[in-house]
């Protein structure tokens, strides 16, 4: 109730901004200190950040994103020994992944302390935590005093951003300042692991692969939950969607003319290749997850009709393309 009060104060208060794209640390910092929001690079995507211990700081995210309110955010910290300020205890397969992938693609859900604010996990007694591995997020993160709570930087349900143009043309005059630290690496977001007793559980397929963490803690339970309203509500059915229909994997040839498709390394046979888009000639899922989006959003603005996608590889990132893809497809 207290949250949808304040919702509404804010959005009545919209503000309009001339969004600057820019490498300065030192002004992300000060429209962070400020309570103001910043695009900020990631490995995995863009996010939009704001002081996760100030209500009304992150209450601007939600504006700008037009998100839900009852979608809790990740909280970035600059270094794996500042998750206990935060999290009233850590699993031992935890400390695990910890040792092993932070910083990384990777986010650990744990019980949180009375200092996140409930808005920031909507409530939930699970914190979302992670340190991202990109030199200007390490560098902010490591001149704040505080951890910066951000969602990946696009409208609600709208496809991540891999870039600080993408942020851009999405939300500008919504936020301050985007800053800018080239195309992400990994392409998709961090892989979401939360723990139940002992076992291990994924609840987000994503940029580090589920082969990986099993190296680390052994066999993980996968609930990638696919209803209409998650635990975790980047795993909507209907996500990271293109405007356009996107028809994934699909068993008949559509009737469209006009059609672009997203392939893997190879071109396909039922369709012209000049209407397809390699993800990676050299058959690298890596690259293949780095490239998807930017290609999502370039065949979204094209004059095709239709989107048509490929299944991946089952397995490494494959899996989390094909996640990603499958949710794209979603009515
Ligand atoms: O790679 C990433 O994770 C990017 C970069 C910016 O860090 N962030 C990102 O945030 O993808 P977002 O908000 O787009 O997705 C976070 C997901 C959401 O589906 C949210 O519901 C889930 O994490 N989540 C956050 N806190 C949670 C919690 N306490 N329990 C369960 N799910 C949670
Ligand atoms: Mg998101």
């Amino acid at each position: 109730m207290a949250i949808i009060s304040q919702l509404h104060c804010i959005f009545a208060a919209m503000k309009s901004f001339d969004t600057i794209i820019g490498t300065d640390v030192l002004q992300a910092i000060a429209y962070l200190q400020n309570g103001e929001t910043v695009a900020i690079p990631t490995e995995t995507v863009y996010g939009l950040a704001a002081n996760a211990l100030d209500d009304d700081a992150v209450l601007k995210i939600f504006e700008a994103k037009n998100r839900p309110h009852f979608d809790p955010l990740i909280v970035h910290v600059a270094n794996k020994e500042q998750i206990p300020d935060y999290v009233s205890a850590i699993p031992e397969q935890a400390i695990k992944l910890m040792n092993a992938f932070m910083p990384g693609p990777i986010t650990l859900l744990l019980k949180k302390k009375a200092n996140i604010p409930d808005l920031v996990t909507s409530g939930l007694d699970t914190v979302a935590i992670r340190v991202p591995q990109h030199p200007l997020a390490l560098a902010l993160l490591n001149k704040l005093d505080f951890p910066l709570a951000a969602p990946s930087a696009n409208p609600f349900g709208y496809i991540s951003p891999t870039t600080a143009q993408h942020v851009y043309d999405q939300l500008h005059g919504k936020i301050p300042y985007i800053l800018d630290g080239g195309s992400t690496n990994v392409g998709v977001e961090s892989t979401i692991v939360g723990f139940e007793d002992e076992q291990v559980m994924v609840y987000r397929l994503g940029g580090l692969a589920l082969d990986e963490i099993e190296k680390i803690v052994g066999p993980v339970l996968l609930n990638n939950m696919e209803s209409s309203n998650p635990m975790a509500p980047g795993l909507l059915k209907s996500h990271y969607a293109p405007r356009k229909k996107l028809y994934f994997n699909p068993v008949v040839k559509t009737e469209f003319e006009n059609i672009a498709v997203i392939a893997f390394d190879k071109f396909v046979d039922d369709y012209p290749k000049e209407k397809q888009v390699l993800l990676s000639e050299k058959g690298d899922l890596h690259e293949a997850a780095r490239n998807l989006f930017s290609v999502m959003r370039q065949l979204d603005k094209s004059d095709a009709e239709i989107i048509v996608a490929v299944k991946f590889p089952d397995h490494g990132l494959g899996l989390a393309i094909n996640d990603r893809l499958k949710r794209a497809s979603a009515e």
